[in-house]
Order: structure tokens, then sequence, then C-alpha cells
């Protein structure tokens, strides 16, 4: 049976839909140990109540309080909301195919959020989610720093695995950063990207050669951009790395210290582009975005970035937004 809200001045983090998103992200988030109360909403009782249900039998181990069921006032004074529902992407389409139905639910699920946890940090993680954080924004009216997407955090963390895996190095000696759109036109920020202090194209291995040659560092952005379609080819959905994404990105949220990551805000002439959301690297905090940060940019990821924004852009306009 779905437990409801607990009075509690612990941080609580809301997780809206528990198909497998949200359930791999509060499943991540309770075993890092990210926050003492986690609430999951989703409109379909049944699957809801099992997913807190199996969760809750398991916390025992790892300590966080679960609750949630199908009724939004699960989520009240949640301190951050992280909305994963919607319709997934299946093996063909891409993300932006499912602009229209997605908007429509996160227009629905906007309102009953915030009316319940007025105050929260929102972050979408639903596809197209660079898009649907501007049809968020518009719906809401909430100042762009408290409505942003995970946006091509994932994407980087697929990056720095390559990298560490071409490199044989651990991934946190990679400091590489995809931009752009979670999608399609996304790129790698290769003219910043470094192992330990040193530019990635100067990287040598033990073998005395240069391994990250134009050719090698196309093809692994190629890869990155494509990481999702094989997995979803083979499995029906990502759910396991953009999970750990989420819980990484909530932990950095509720932590008083400012932290970098790449995610998705609406932009205010970030290199002449505003109004839309892209990845750039961003200063967060617990208050949410601080600001997007200006970082240095070759003459081909600038252009990369104007592309990815006229894609973003075109999408939302047919929506009317
Ligand atoms: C991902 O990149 C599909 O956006 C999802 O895993």
């Amino acid at each position: 049976m779905a437990t409801t809200h607990v009075v509690s001045d612990l941080p609580k983090v809301g997780i809206v839909g528990a198909g497998q998103v949200g359930s791999a992200m509060a499943y991540a988030t309770i075993i890092r140990g990210v926050v003492p109360r986690i609430a999951v909403y989703d409109i379909d009782e049944k699957r809801v109540n099992a997913q807190v249900a199996d969760l809750a039998h398991g916390t025992i181990y790892a300590g966080a309080e679960v609750t949630g069921g199908a009724d939004p006032e699960v989520l009240r004074d949640s301190d951050i909301v992280v909305i994963t529902s919607g319709a997934p992407q299946r093996p063909g389409q891409t993300r932006l195919d499912l602009a229209d139905v997605n908007a429509k639910i996160i227009g629905d699920i906007i309102p009953k959020v915030l009316n319940v946890a007025p105050d929260a940090i929102i972050v979408i993680v639903t596809n197209p989610c660079d898009v649907l954080t501007v049809v968020g924004q518009k719906i809401s009216g909430l100042p762009a720093s408290r409505i942003f997407s995970t946006g091509t955090s994932l994407d980087t963390a697929r990056l720095r695995h390559i990298i560490a895996q071409r490199a044989n190095v651990r991934e946190n000696n990679v400091h590489a950063e995809m931009a752009g759109e979670h999608g399609d036109s996304e790129f790698a920020l290769w003219s910043s990207a470094t192992i330990g202090l040193v530019p990635i194209k100067d990287w040598v291995d033990d073998e005395g050669n240069h391994p990250f040659t134009d050719d090698v560092t196309t093809q692994i952005a190629e890869d990155v951009a494509q990481a999702a379609y094989h997995v979803i080819e083979g499995k029906g959905s990502t759910n396991y790395a953009i999970g750990l994404s989420g819980a990484n990105l909530i932990e950095r949220l509720l932590s008083n210290s400012r932290t970098l990551m790449p995610v998705s805000s609406i932009l205010d002439d970030y290199y002449g582009i505003s109004g839309v959301a892209l990845s750039v690297p961003t200063l967060l905090s617990n208050q949410g975005v601080i600001r997007a940060v200006p970082t240095p940019m070759s003459k081909a990821e600038r252009g990369a970035l104007d592309t990815s924004a006229a894609t973003l852009k075109a999408i939302i306009s047919s929506l009317g937004y």
C-alpha cells in the first residue's frame, strides 16, 4: 500500500514517474544516500504502489524514507522535483519525435507539482528535455534558475567513460563535456578537454602514441550521440545511467557548495543565444542555476551550439511556445 506524506523538515526529493527511469533514479538516490526522504508520484496507481513498496522493502540497507502514490499530494514540500514521466523513446525514434506528446504531459504535471511544492527546483528528465524545459518554464512562469534539465550531463558521463577506457585512466581524470542539445545535434567541447592537465590531443599513451587524433575524437563524439539508440535497441530503454546521473545532480543541488555541471537551462545571451534551453557548463547551487558559465569554444563548437539552438527553437515554435 502507498504511504503518504510524513511531516518532517528533512530534505525531500520528489520523483514524478514510476517507470524505468523514475524507479532507477529513486534506487540510485537511495543507495547513494543522497537524501533522507524520497517520494514517487505516478498516475498509474498499481505501478507506483508496487515500485514504492519494492524500494521501501530495501531501505533497511540504505536508510532513506520512501513514500509515494497516485496523488500529487505525495510530493508536498519537496525541495527538488524531478520529472521523468512521458512517452518513452522507441527504437527508430529520436528524442525530438516525442515533443508533441510529452509537452502535453509536462503541461499537465507542472501545475500539479507547483500546487504542492511551490518552492521546489524542477528538473526535467523527460525527453526532449531541452524543449520541455522551455515549455515548463512558459507554463509555470518560474525563473529560469529553478527549472532546468539534466541535459548533456548523462552524455558527458558517457563521453568521460569512453575517453577513460581509451586512455586507460580513471574517469575522474578525464575533464571533458558534451554540450548543446541532449540529442542528435549534441557535440563535445574538445577544445577544452583534458586528461589530467594534458590537452586531450596531446595525450601520450603507454606506447608513446597520440591516440586522440581528429578521426578518433570525431568517432567518440558520434558514439556518445548514438549510445542511447544502441541501449534502446538492445533493452527497450535507458535507465541505469540516467538514474545515476540524476542522483548525482540531486546530490550536488542539495549540497551547500557551488558546483559546475553541464545541464540545460534557458540561456540569456550566451554567445548571443537566448530563449532556448541548451547544455553548457553551468554553475549550480542549492538555489538552482546560478549562471551558464562563459566557456572558450572553437569556431566549430560555436557553430555546433548555434545548430543545436536553431534545431530546438524550430521545435519549440512548432509546439506554439
Ligand atoms: C538517454 O540518453 C534516452 O535520453 C535518454 O539515455
